[in-house]
């Protein structure tokens, strides 16, 4: 089997329909590093699929590879690279407008930027640190959310999904982290409330040890590899595809009935424990 984090998707497709008509936006559709992260994996499969989307990141080559390996894949796909920091609050507006003027309305976010940056407990935290993992990881999915909901409201509805994480369910020495991630949690679960009325369905994704750039380019070695990969109920490794297929059905309108829940993608991670 080609090794997953270079290669394209498992099963590609060059004629999609899952979102046929969609117009999303996916931010850190880049990767950190040479190989295939969440976001890059979904933004790919959302425009394989027939979405139109916004490749958005604040590292333009990075969103700049993401849309050569899609067009690879289906050179007819519509996808166009936007370069923005989602910390910053008119640049998210920014993004959505532009996304809205290309293509006449929004009906999907993806909000996949996040950052680990963080080991410790609350006592040996540096606290420029934690306000900095805060705003990467959850305060950016307020600004996104703030001006893409309008966006949707005025398109008649749309699918929000929020890329968290099984630390926030099962911490484990990145306090920081986990703390933004069950922000991420509370936040989609509020929206969904707040939203539900507006057509907007809002649910979450808690990837559990996905084998991406995210955590490889921070120097991975081959042991710790193989225990993120023994730490899955299954036995297996998990790509940055199994987030995008879980997204895609998210997104798309197979999952119509589905709003405010928190789907972990982690190989059954969360029900290991000790043997006894
Ligand atoms: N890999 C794992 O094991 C794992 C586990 C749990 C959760 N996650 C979550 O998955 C998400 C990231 O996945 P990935 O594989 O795409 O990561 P990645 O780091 O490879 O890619 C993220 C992209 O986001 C961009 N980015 C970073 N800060 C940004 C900002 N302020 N504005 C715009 N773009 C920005 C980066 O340039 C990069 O291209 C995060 O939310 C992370 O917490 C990952």
């Amino acid at each position: 089997m080609p090794d997953p984090n270079i290669s394209l998707p498992p099963t590609p497709r060059t004629t999609g329909i899952r979102l046929e008509g969609k117009r999303a936006i996916v931010t850190g559709a880049g990767s950190r590093a040479a190989g295939i992260g969440n976001g890059r994996a979904t933004a790919t499969l959302f425009a394989l699929e027939g979405a139109s989307v916004l490749l958005v990141d604040n590292d333009l080559a990075a969103a700049e590879a993401t849309r050569d390996l899609i067009l690879e894949s289906n050179p007819a796909a519509d996808v166009a690279t936007y370069e923005a920091d989602v910390t910053d609050e008119e640049s998210c507006a920014a993004m959505v407008r532009t996304a809205v003027q290309n293509w006449g309305g929004l009906d999907i976010l993806h909000n996949n930027v996040g950052v680990g940056m963080s080991v410790g407990s609350v006592v040996d935290s540096d606290l420029d640190q934690w306000d900095a993992v805060q705003q990467i990881n959850i305060r950016s999915m307020v600004l996104t959310a703030r001006h893409a909901v309008p966006a949707m409201i005025d398109s008649g509805g749309g699918a929000i999904i929020n890329v968290a994480s099984i630390a926030a369910l099962r911490p484990r020495g990145m306090t920081a982290y986990s703390t933004s991630k069950g922000a991420v949690i509370a936040l989609s679960q509020a929206m969904a409330v707040d939203h539900a009325r507006q057509g907007i369905r809002v649910n979450c994704i808690a990837p559990g040890p996905i084998y991406t750039p995210m955590v490889y380019a921070a120097g991975m070695d081959d042991s710790l590899r193989e225990a993120r990969r023994e730490a899955s109920m299954l036995g297996i490794e998990g790509t940055g595809w199994d987030i995008g297929q879980a997204a895609l059905f998210l997104a798309s309108d197979e999952a119509r009935y589905i709003t405010g829940v928190v789907l972990p993608v982690d190989g059954g991670v969360l029900l290991r424990g000790p043997a006894r």
